[in-house]
């Protein structure tokens, strides 16, 4: 990644759409009140003083955020580039800031979650802090009883359940280090990362619920496990009473471990810069590395930046869809939204089960007032029309997300009349698993553009850089980068230093931006400054001499009414270089015929001009993609080139590669 890092990319697409926030929305957002606070009179003047004084800035937030048991002696420590620390000298506990001081306060009694399982014969289950509480206290007590001690670590290969944060919290209580592996993966995804973080203890289900049926888990777990020899206890939590197999003195029921044991169990303080979890990203590239995070930045920086950007008031339902095995699950289902003291949605299983309207249900039900989902959801969810949320009663929402990808206008404009009675403010938010909070993202006062995830939050100061460090020109495209430190950003990789440093800090290391992170993803800014993410650098195609974002491409190919989902790869071509190749699934019930291939080719001539016009469409059933939905450009290009695919574990449907056809 760090060679390609060069050349500027070309700036294509225009939108000019501007959406302003309700004067109801921005006079009562928090963020507004803290405004008020401290005198600033415009968003830009506030965005852009929090970002030069982000120390100052974060110093205020950690005190304002989170309850320390001692005070820290210093906000940020840059001594040891790029190995940044933040709030050194304090002690703190995740859990109690997310949990026991709101079980031992009138939040008592205040749902932390309400869990809707996948079946629709069972109940929803609503669970207290207090309860929460005494749920994680018995836990944290029966992982004692393990062994399981401060600095181990404990592999989490569960569904979405309350027991996974249950897991988490117990975990982050006694300062052990979790390591939650998406339960969609393979036995072997599952024990690759077992094996690489030396887990003494693994937690996972006998099964779990999809699509209306019983799967097995812990058949993966065991296998897994059987070639991981850390693993002295496997921890099974009984989920669907399916048979498993059982290995004594090894194996034991969650409802078995916790028998008995008190509901009580102190917090242990921990340096700030203890590790709070480990967890892999494959990226789109390569083999997975284990991301670790520190605890004090991971206290303050989730729940602040949820906080102003979804705006969290005391009776709001928050759901955010992601799996809590990805990092958006992590920050925002778990440790963002519990430090809040404010009520989340889990929901265990399929947005189409028993039928597309499930998530509309889920709202209707439950009076959901925000909900954070990703552009692939979406689009799967357009892709059914507009018959599924016009049989449901989705009034109570105030508020709308996005994460993962970039959003094409297309989808953001139906996500906002479809969900939010085109109506409701979209907040485009951009970051990653090694970020663990949003770095770019409107605010509720910020006026959008369909498409941008507007600017850095206060606090950041994300900007664009071209190969040596210069700040490309509004208009012009480059590589986003961070040229200061965060409190959440990622600390180092389990086990692999190296790697660590030359990803993300070796391309600007000698140039006079010594410590800049490079994120790895294009993008522009317009002549207002909105940032457009353009997608990741190795996926930007050269076409006679323009480097042209895949992002642009693709978004201006969902626009066309008849295509679902789309991704261009580059083609090599003697004379272009690269020729644009574009795979495209269309709407249910849409007809593929070259007729159609032709229209499309001609509606993206005509919004992005003949550089970007695709030389060839090919149909294809869907589209090979990451388990947190993403579009997986470089097996598809592997696979159409007639190359070897490479590591396929992160793929969620691996037979999608098979039908995509050569083009050499
Ligand atoms: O390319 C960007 C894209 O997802 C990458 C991070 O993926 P991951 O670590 O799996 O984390 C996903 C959840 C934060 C980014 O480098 N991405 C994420 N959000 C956006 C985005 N691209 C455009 N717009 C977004 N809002």
């Amino acid at each position: 990644m760090a060679e390609k890092a060069t050349a500027k990319t070309a700036v294509l697409q225009t939108e000019t759409r501007i959406f302003e926030p309700p004067a109801d929305l921005v006079d009562n957002s928090n963020v507004m009140q803290w405004m008020k606070k401290k005198g600033f009179k415009t968003e830009k003047e506030m965005r852009s003083w929090c970002s030069e004084n982000y120390v100052e800035f974060w110093d205020e937030m950690a005190k304002k955020y989170v309850d320390w048991f001692e005070p820290y002696t210093t906000v940020m420590d840059n001594s040891e580039m790029p190995y940044f620390k933040w709030f050194t000298g304090g002690k703190v506990n995740m859990t109690y800031n997310a949990v026991d001081r709101h079980a031992a306060s009138d939040k008592k009694d205040k749902l932390a979650y309400i869990f809707v399982p996948e079946p629709t014969d069972q109940e929803t289950q609503k669970i207290t802090y207090g309860e929460l509480a005494k749920e994680v206290n018995k836990l944290a007590n029966g992982l004692k009883s393990l062994g399981v001690e401060k600095d181990d670590r404990v592999s989490l290969y569960m569904p979405m359940i309350p027991q996974l944060p249950i897991a988490m919290l117990a975990c982050a209580k006694i300062g052990a280090i979790h390591s939650i592996v998406f339960s969609g993966f393979s036995a072997k995804g599952f024990g690759d990362r077992v094996k690489d973080c030396e887990a003494k203890v693994a937690i996972t289900t006998d099964g779990f619920y999809r699509r209306g049926k019983a799967m097995p888990l812990k058949a993966q777990a065991d296998e897994a496990i059987a070639d991981a020899p850390s693993v002295e206890h496997l921890v099974v939590y009984k989920r669907t009473g399916i048979d498993v197999d059982w290995k004594d003195g090894r194996d034991i029921w969650w409802d078995d471990l916790i028998e008995g044991k008190s509901d009580e169990c102190e917090a242990v303080p921990l340096d700030p810069e203890h590790r709070l979890f480990i967890l892999y990203t494959s990226g789109t590239t390569g083999k997975p590395k284990g991301i670790e995070h520190a605890v004090g930045g991971y206290c303050v920086a989730p729940a602040q930046t949820l906080d102003w950007v979804f705006d969290i008031k005391e009776d709001d339902i928050w759901w955010c869809t992601a799996d809590i095995g990805w990092i958006t699950g992590h920050s925002y289902i778990v440790y963002g939204p519990l430090v809040l003291g404010c009520t989340s949605m889990i929901y265990e299983g399929s947005p189409d089960y028993p039928d597309f309207g499930r998530w509309y249900k889920i709202i209707e039900d439950n009076k959901v007032t925000i909900i954070y989902t990703a552009p692939t959801a979406i689009r799967m969810l357009m892709k059914q029309g507009s018959k599924w949320p016009e049989k449901y009663d989705l009034t109570s929402l105030r508020l709308l997300g996005s994460v993962g990808e970039p959003i094409n206008p297309e989808a953001w404009i139906w996500y906002r009349k479809n969900f939010g009675a085109d109506k409701l403010q979209i907040m485009d938010t951009w970051w990653q698993t090694e970020s663990g909070t949003f770095i770019n993202s409107p605010l509720p006062i910020t006026p959008l553009k369909p498409g941008s995830c507007t600017f850095p939050l206060p606090g950041y100061n994300a900007t664009i850089y071209d190969e040596l460090g210069n700040e490309v020109p509004l208009g012009e495209g480059g590589n986003i980068v961070q040229p200061t430190p965060w409190p959440s950003m990622l600390r180092a990789f389990y086990k692999d230093t190296e790697r660590y440093q030359k990803e993300y800090w070796s391309v600007y290391w000698d140039t006079p931006k010594r410590g800049t992170y490079l994120a790895g993803d294009k993008a522009t800014r317009d002549k207002d400054g909105y940032f457009w993410i353009q997608g990741r650098i190795d996926d930007v195609l050269s076409v006679a001499g323009h480097r042209i974002a895949n992002a642009e491409v693709e978004s201006a190919i969902v626009a066309h009414p008849s295509v679902a989902e789309s991704a261009v790869v580059g083609k090599p071509d003697e004379i272009k270089g690269e020729s644009i190749v574009a795979f495209v699934t269309v709407i249910t019930g849409v007809e593929e015929t070259d007729d159609l291939k032709k229209d499309i080719r001609t509606f993206v001539r005509k919004s992005l001009g003949p550089v970007a016009m695709p030389s060839e469409i090919h149909f294809v059933p869907d589209l090979p993609k990451t388990r947190s939905g993403k579009i997986m450009r470089r097996v598809i290009k592997a696979q159409s080139l007639g190359k070897p695919t490479g590591d396929v574990s992160a793929l969620a449907n691996p037979e999608a590669v098979e039908t995509i056809p050569l083009i050499v």
